[in-house]
């Protein structure tokens, strides 16, 4: 194993030893493969021992811009040389810009820029609620949000308190009261959810942590008539699935079932910045006040001017476009692949999963191997290999990886 000086200890460090410290210190909450990454360009990172790998997970979709995009840097050195940070408490160059550009980009009227997607999912919750007591005349504290069984929207105590998945939540009660959750693709469960306290419905476009679920089609145009006859806030979150994850700007455009509310994180902060944002239709663009919420690195400079950048590699290098078509050619070639071990391949854009049948067991097991073949892949919900890969991959790179996948879906004990 190659050594490599830790600059600040002067100890030299291996892999096994950088693994073994942090298992040591960390608070363990992943499990993740036995792989230290030290370095990464485009969509290829490399290992601490110099092996080089396809990233296939993106950072959970984050990373649209691929590792390190040349644009992308620039303006991220630029700008923390500059202002990085200087909190809300003042104006600054970045911020206005920024949601100017997100709002004309999504066209919505009003952004209220966040940090983490969980984060933006609280707000987005406050805006509904607020909206509930003060426009459609809710008595205070009895408002209803309708969620759907197998949602990821985060990791907070309010968000996982709609959550179905017992991992999740069973040991961090007392949960949020104020959601009733629903099976997913089925509207006639939402029609029969909404009551006179029901205020929004909250959805995934696509169930991305689920295992990239595909609702029926119609689902969200029917889904935001439903909303719009009752008098319901129709919110979707499209932190994982939007800025071109799945080969439109957004997935509502395929259905054009534009929200009232969207949420936005992970590309939002083209891979180095942490920054989400709400966007907000006319109905609730100015409902929170001042004073109401606020968190100290919103709008940040540094966010906001990676975030504007971003925004313009998407459109200037037809990153949404690439995500399309090179979608359609994944999948196309994923389909050929002769293989006992897979029972479903689901996917729109660079959005893909392959789900192994659960007699083959694990999808983990067929990540280790993809890694051993130089892919970095995450299972989802045990069964599946979700394959999202930064959206300026290209054709090549995509050949590439079918050559590895088709080795180990055919022969996985090799
Ligand atoms: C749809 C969706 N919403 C919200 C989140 C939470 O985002 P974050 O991890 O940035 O809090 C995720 C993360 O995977 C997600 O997929």
């Amino acid at each position: 194993m190659n050594e490599v000086p830790n600059e600040a200890s002067g100890v030299q460090l291996t892999a096994a030893k950088l693994i073994e410290l942090t298992e040591k210190y960390i608070m363990e909450t992943y499990s993740p493969l036995p792989v230290v990454l030290v370095r990464g360009k485009g969509p290829w990172v490399w290992d601490i021992e110099g092996r080089k790998y396809l990233d296939m997970l993106s950072c959970y979709s984050a990373l649209s811009h691929g590792h390190c995009h040349p644009r992308i840097l620039k303006v991220l050195i630029q700008q923390a040389k500059t202002l990085a940070n200087i909190s809300r408490a003042f104006y600054n160059d970045q911020m206005g810009l920024f949601c100017k550009e997100l709002a004309e980009f999504a066209g919505f009227p009003k952004v209220l820029p966040m940090n983490t997607g969980a984060e933006a999912v609280e707000k987005a919750i406050k805006i509904v609620r607020k909206w509930g007591y003060t426009v459609k005349g809710i008595a205070r504290n009895r408002s209803k949000i309708i969620t759907c069984e197998n949602n990821f929207h985060g990791r907070t105590i309010t968000v996982i308190s709609f959550s179905s998945e017992p991992l999740y939540k069973e040991n961090f009660g007392p949960h949020t009261p104020g959601f009733e959750i629903i099976p997913y693709g089925d509207l006639k469960a939402l029609k029969n959810a909404i009551d006179e306290n029901t205020v929004g419905f909250l959805v995934e476009p696509i169930q991305g942590e689920g295992g990239v679920i595909i609702p029926p089609e119609g689902y969200l145009k029917g889904a935001k008539e439903i909303c719009q006859k009752n008098n319901v806030l129709f919110m979707l979150d499209e932190i994982q699935t939007g800025l071109g994850r799945c080969g439109k700007r957004f997935v509502y455009e395929y259905e054009d079932a534009k929200p009232d509310i969207l949420t936005l994180g992970k590309a939002l902060g083209a891979g180095p910045c942490i920054i989400s944002a709400v966007l907000g239709g006319e109905k609730v663009g100015d409902i929170l006040k001042p004073g109401e919420d606020g968190s100290t690195f919103s709008g940040s400079p540094l966010s906001c001017a990676v975030a504007r950048e971003g925004l313009k590699v998407l459109v200037e290098e037809g990153l949404v476009e690439n995500s399309y078509e090179l979608g359609n050619y994944f999948m196309a070639k994923l389909q050929e692949i002769e293989t006992p071990f897979v029972k479903e391949i689901r996917g729109k854009g660079l959005f893909i999963a392959l789900e192994i049948k659960p007699e083959h067991g694990d999808a983990r097991f067929f990540c280790d191997k993809l890694w051993k073949e130089g892919l970095l892949c995450k299972e989802t919900h045990f069964t599946n290999i979700r394959l999202a890969p930064p959206l300026i991959i290209k054709k090549g790179e995509i050949d590439w990886a079918i050559k590895r996948i088709k080795k180990v879906l055919q022969a996985p004990q090799d």
